[in-house]
């Protein structure tokens, strides 16, 4: 946050960043307690900066601040720069440690919040510690600040600016991020700049302002000379279609007599933290060096010569703040589909190496020998979870050649079941706090079994009793319904086969496609979400009257039917069995009739043929399947109904498989008036036996 030209006390400002952070607490929501928070604030001298830091929810914070008698709430500024941060981790435990603002050194000359992940943090981090730096922190984050501070320090001749330095700061960075970061060296300056992460610049007047639009460009060509007078936060000139501002636009802030007005400006990952201030909001892009200096605005590019426009446009936001976290969705289920994309990438982002085709999971590095000598793995887990493993079994199987069982924890459990010291035990959980999980890891530590946890939560049980583990990164999951938790669960257990694989020379070629593949997958999942209206068309006019449904198919898809399933079952209270296309015979067909509802699931693999004969058994039965298929398959008759999706290599083509199914649930739950984020009777982290 920077404020400019407004004499505003302290507790103004303490104010605004903490209702902005409590904003975002919807994000950790799902986790609880697993958060830490940090705010930074301009000190009484010049140059001082005090930071206030807690574990917990913002209040918290907020009661630490409010003991401090020290602090002068009444203290005013007429500029004043600073930040607050709430944490749901991705490296390090939530603690006080590992919240940010993260510092360059004891005296605070850079400060730095960040969302993402720096992917090269290690080895910025080592080349800092050689240099001297002593790292307080075990995040990504704090590589950041110490690289500035060295970066000024090695130029200090050459009086940087903060725009310049924090360029060469962020040419350095690989991965993603979102950065702000203040400086006791610039002391009423602030930067924020993305890639990959969201990173949105709010922007607050004063009532009653004449704009002159100098620099201020309008996507109609008219009006740009016009000065224009509205009542409120203003920035949209008269022509609201195109509200176009220029890179350096601050100048758009003159008042009559042409002295610059009050302005507040709010950087933020999310709108949430800042609608209650502001609608007026231009979102960076990837790259973009956003700089403010005593209240102007100045949007810079990290690098000049890529081509990218040159023009922001300001927004308004129409929406209201709990419309907003979820952004245009109506539901959270809803956007964590659409999200899937992303989330997937995120899974991946910096362990596999698509040029040379190796995968690296930081967390396994040195366990992967005692993994590849193990008798068997054993996987554990809950609900959707425990699809995920059994969606990735045959290709661990198939890739390690090592035996694999997959495991309900409660079931597990119940039957005692032996575990040995040369077992490995992987817990597979989102939350990383279910309860049967935890005590099944449990179970599996006292009877001396290596134990890998993969998870969504840094900092959960999971990840803290676990001797290692993969943390999935699919990035908050609020909707009670797992959706891209499962997708990305999916990637990271197929990653950890193609690790434990890479010294399997027969297995080169088999790796290869699946790591091109992989390459490709965020293109597969866009494509099928853009069935999203036929699905909806779907659930409408054919499913939405039936009470049961049925979804079957084999081998690979044995996982898709589970989990469709189960999205349905949870999310539109209608009933629904996943059925193993190979079992028809034994039973099920006894349930096929012209009115039974059945989905098949008839994508292209080595089983095809036989799912082509349990479409003869279905339909020798006078039923009438739905069938999932890839795009271009000719050989189904027209006289079925269809979701065609896109082929990719058989051992992922789960992943595309399952986003017909969770957008038909979606829209079942919708029409059935379900609350589909918070289904009945269910929680979304399952924390008693
Ligand atoms: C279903 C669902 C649950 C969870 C299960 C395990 O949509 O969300 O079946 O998968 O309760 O939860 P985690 O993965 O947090 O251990």
């Amino acid at each position: 946050l920077h404020r400019f030209q407004v004499e505003k006390d302290r507790k103004y400002i303490v104010d605004t960043l903490l209702t902005g952070l409590s904003r975002l607490e919807y994000r950790v929501r799902a986790f609880r307690h697993r958060c830490a928070a940090r705010i930074a604030l301009d000190g009484d001298q010049e140059g001082q900066v005090l930071i206030y830091k807690q574990v917990g929810k913002v209040a918290a914070l907020r009661k630490r601040i409010d003991e401090d008698k020290n602090l002068d709430m009444t203290k005013t500024f007429v500029s004043h720069t600073s930040m607050a941060h709430t944490r749901w981790a991705t490296h390090g435990q939530p603690s006080e440690r590992n919240s940010h603002p993260h510092r360059s050194d004891p005296k605070n000359e850079f400060l730095v919040v960040h969302n993402g992940i720096i992917t090269n943090y290690k080895e910025l981090r080592t080349v800092l510690e050689k240099k001297g730096y002593v790292f307080e922190s075990e995040t990504d984050t704090e590589c950041i600040a110490k690289l500035a501070k060295y970066l000024y320090d090695s130029q200090k001749g050459a009086k940087l600016s903060m725009t310049s330095l924090i360029k060469a700061v962020a040419k350095e960075l690989e991965g993603a991020f979102a950065l702000i970061i203040k400086s006791t060296h610039f002391p009423h300056e602030i930067i924020a700049t993305r890639r990959g992460s969201p990173l949105l610049i709010g922007v607050k007047t004063a009532k009653k302002l004449k704009v002159d639009f100098v620099d201020v460009e309008f996507g109609g060509g008219e009006g740009a000379e016009k000065l224009a007078e509205e009542e409120g936060n203003l920035l949209t000139p008269a022509d609201p279609q195109h509200p176009k501002i220029r890179r350096t636009h601050s100048r758009a802030f003159l008042s009559e007599d042409g002295m610059p007005q009050p302005i507040e400006y709010f950087m933020a990952s999310d709108p949430s933290a800042i609608v209650e201030h502001t609608k007026r909001v231009l979102y960076l892009e990837d790259d973009d060096i956003a700089h403010i200096n005593e209240g102007e605005l100045h949007i810079h590019r990290l690098r000049r010569e890529d081509g990218m426009s040159s023009i922001r446009s300001i927004q308004t936001l129409e929406m209201e703040i709990a419309e907003i976290m979820k952004g245009s969705f109506d539901h959270f289920m809803q956007k964590e589909i659409y999200e899937q994309p992303e989330s997937v990438v995120n899974t991946m982002r910096g362990r596999i190496n698509f040029e040379d085709g190796t995968v690296n999971l930081g967390g396994l590095k040195s366990y992967l020998s005692t993994i590849r000598r193990c008798r068997r793995i054993v996987f554990v887990a809950c609900g959707t979870s425990y699809h995920s493993c059994v969606a990735s079994r045959a290709t661990f199987e198939e890739l390690t050649e090592i035996p694999v069982s997959v495991e309900l924890a409660s079931d597990f459990l119940d039957r005692r079941t032996p575990i040995f010291r040369d077992d490995v035990c992987i817990f597979v959980s989102q939350s990383g706090e279910t309860a049967d999980t935890i005590l099944a890891l449990r179970y599996c530590l006292e009877r001396g079994a290596l134990c890998v946890g993969v998870t969504n939560t840094v900092g959960s049980s999971i990840s803290r009793e676990t001797h290692c583990g993969v943390h999935i990164n699919a990035g908050p999951e609020i909707g009670v319904a797992s959706t891209k938790a499962y997708t990305s669960q999916y990637i990271a257990l197929i990653m950890m086969a193609l690790q434990l694989s890479a010294d399997r020379i027969s297995m080169a070629q088999r790796r290869k496609q699946i790591i091109d593949d992989l390459h490709e997958l965020p293109k597969y999942i866009k494509e099928t979400l853009a069935l999203d209206g036929d699905l909806r068309t779907l659930a409408k006019e054919t499913l939405l009257k039936e009470k049961s449904l049925l979804i079957m198919g084999r081998g690979y898809q044995n996982a898709t039917c589970l989990e469709g399933a189960l999205k349905i079952k949870e999310v539109s209270y209608m009933h629904s069995e996943g059925i193993l296309a190979g079992e028809l015979k034994h039973g099920p067909l006894a349930l096929i009739d012209e009115n039974m509802p059945v989905i098949l699931i008839m994508t292209k693999d080595s089983l095809y043929p036989k799912v082509q004969s349990a479409l003869q058994q279905v339909t020798a039965r006078k039923g009438q399947p739905i069938i999932i298929c890839n795009k271009d398959d000719a050989g189904i008759s027209e006289k079925f109904r269809t979701i065609r999706v896109p082929q990719i290599v058989d051992c992922l083509q789960g992943i595309i498989n399952i986003i017909p199914l969770q957008l038909l649930s979606y829209h079942l739950a919708v029409m059935n008036g379900v609350d589909v984020d918070f289904p009945r009777n269910l929680a979304k982290s399952v924390t008693v036996e």
